[in-house]
């Protein structure tokens, strides 16, 4: 049954929305965002800031939008004189003790107090230069949290998420009235698995990521969406890049997969992306070493190898590759009506599972891999030991970036990776490709839910994607066309692959 809607008016603008929607979201819809702070859509409603005043007709006085709940004709003014007056006066009360450490806080630029002062606050300051403001020394929460107790302003947003979302309650709000600070308990530390989350939620600078710290400004960061590698979970990721660096990993809000939040494991995880020691040019064996080319010659290298070739191929694969190249790595020996006899499969890091208990179906997976699904959809064994056990005595070998490579074998050995591992110095060619960071792709998930990833950076040197690397080698070889996208290797592959028919990335 649909939802009952009820109608309602916000700033003049008609809105009509389910029953029991909050205004604050219902104004959203109508494309006003009302200021608030201690509101968060991933945390349950706490109404302390009071930032969210708007007026509403009928009512005797200013009402928080982010707990009142629509009624059907409702008329709403977020911008009338007594709202504005309203979140002023909130606005100053917040002020009075905060620093100004705008030019050396690492929330400049991306700060809520910052942003809705400049848009609704006072034009200069009530206090005297000489007034003496609260002053609290800076303390270490956790691994990787820094509390600055001058900057909060006491959203609750950090206690709520350790209480309701990850139910681990250190936090709490120690003190009363302009004492208060948040306190944690004497014997916690903050080191819960999804912990880092409080940094995102906090709307000013009082919680800061020690990896971060003073890395950069805000605006100096360009964003990319992206989808995590650290599990097979598949969290919506924003990579931020400085000069073309990865310096910072936050969730992107995906309700399906990761709501708001991601784990720690996955916003460390890209160190790796930025590593100065890859592969730069193809590489082909001569006279018993491996020398720099061109793509042309790597190309045809492979493509004559591949004629000649009958019996047995193996891909050893990395279940961190797009599954577009995964599929064009298949295609290239199974496809084409060549007489190789194809064989794939990959291996999965395994760790510790570590659920986010507030919210279903999340959790850090053991599987420390984000495509593994995805190559088995497209026939890859998880037998990686009956693999390479076969590519001992196969005709052709091609392993796609892993960098832990052991690998004995007497026929051919492509290797197609970032970095090059002792055991490719043997490979008859070295075909460098691009990271995650590097490319345009698709995972899919554990539940098989494929995303898409964006190219967040160049790819160094010659290194190009893997799609691209393996649709020019079967191009080369006369089995298969050329793409040219990552979207057309993924149409490709959802008309060719019985698994991944109807499959759309999101
Ligand atoms: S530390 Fe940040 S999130 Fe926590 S109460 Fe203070 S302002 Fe809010
Ligand atoms: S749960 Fe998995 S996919 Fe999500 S952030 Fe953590 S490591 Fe990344
Ligand atoms: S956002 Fe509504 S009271 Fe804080």
């Amino acid at each position: 049954m649909a939802d009952e809607l009820i109608n309602l008016t916000i700033d003049g603008a008609p809105v009509s929305v389910p029953k029991g929607t909050l205004v604050i979201e219902a104004a959203k819809q109508a494309g006003i965002l009302v200021p608030h702070y201690c509101y968060h859509p991933g945390l349950p409603v706490a109404g302390v800031c009071r930032m969210c005043l708007v007026e509403i007709e009928k009512a005797p006085k200013l009402q928080i939008a982010c707990a009142t709940q629509v009624a059907e004709g409702m008329v709403v003014r977020t911008q009338s004189a007594p709202a504005k007056q309203g979140r002023m006066g909130v606005l100053e009360l917040l002020l009075i003790n905060h620093p100004l450490d705008c030019p050396i806080c690492d929330q400049a630029g991306e700060c809520e107090l910052q942003d809705f002062t400049f848009q609704e606050g006072r034009p200069a300051t009530r206090y005297s230069p000489d007034y003496p403001k609260r002053f609290n020394p800076v303390e270490d929460f956790g691994p990787d949290v820094l509390y600055v107790p001058n900057r909060c302003i006491l959203c609750t947003r950090c206690v709520r998420f350790m209480e309701d979302i990850a139910k681990e309650p250190v936090l709490n709000v120690s003190e009363r009235g302009d004492r208060a600070y948040i306190g944690i308990h004497p014997d916690a530390r903050l080191d819960h698995p999804w912990a880092g989350n409080v940094v995102d939620l906090c709307p000013v600078g009082s919680l800061l990521s020690k990896d971060f710290l003073h890395k950069a400004r805000a605006w100096e960061l360009d964003k990319t969406a992206s989808i995590c590698t650290g599990c097979s979970q598949g969290c919506s990721i924003t990579l931020d890049t400085r000069d073309n660096v990865v310096v910072r990993v936050r969730p992107r809000p995906n309700l399906e997969v990761n709501r708001y939040f991601i784990c720690d494991h996955g916003r460390m995880n890209y160190r790796w992306m930025n590593r100065g020691d890859r592969i730069e040019a193809p590489l082909v064996q001569r006279d018993g070493e491996l020398h720099a080319t061109d793509w042309d010659e790597a190309c045809e290298r492979v493509a004559t190898l591949l004629r000649g070739a009958g019996g047995r191929a193996v891909a050893l694969v990395s279940p961190k590759a797009s599954i577009e190249a995964l599929f064009l790595a298949r295609e290239l020996f199974a496809g084409g009506g060549g007489g190789l006899e194809w064989m794939g499969a990959f291996q999965v890091v395994m760790g510790e599972e570590a659920p986010l208990v507030g919210v279903p179906d999340l959790a850090l997976r053991a599987e420390r891999a984000p495509n593994a699904k995805g190559a088995e959809l497209l026939g890859y064994s998880r037998d990686y030991a009956a693999a390479l056990a076969a590519a001992e005595t196969a005709a052709i070998v091609l392993v796609l970036d892993e960098p832990d490579l052991v690998v004995r074998t007497a026929g051919t050995l492509i290797y197609a990776g970032t970095v090059l591992p002792e055991g490719a110095r043997a490979a008859a060619v070295v075909l460098p490709i691009a990271n995650v960071a590097e490319e345009d792709g698709t995972f899919v998930n554990r539940d098989g839910r494929a995303q898409r990833y964006f190219q967040a950076k160049p790819a160094p040197g010659m290194a190009r994607p893997a799609w691209w690397v393996l649709s020019e080698l079967a191009a080369a070889a006369g089995r298969g066309e050329r793409v040219a996208t990552a979207a057309e290797a993924f149409e490709r592959l959802t008309a060719a692959a019985d698994g991944l028919r109807g499959l759309v990335p999101a």
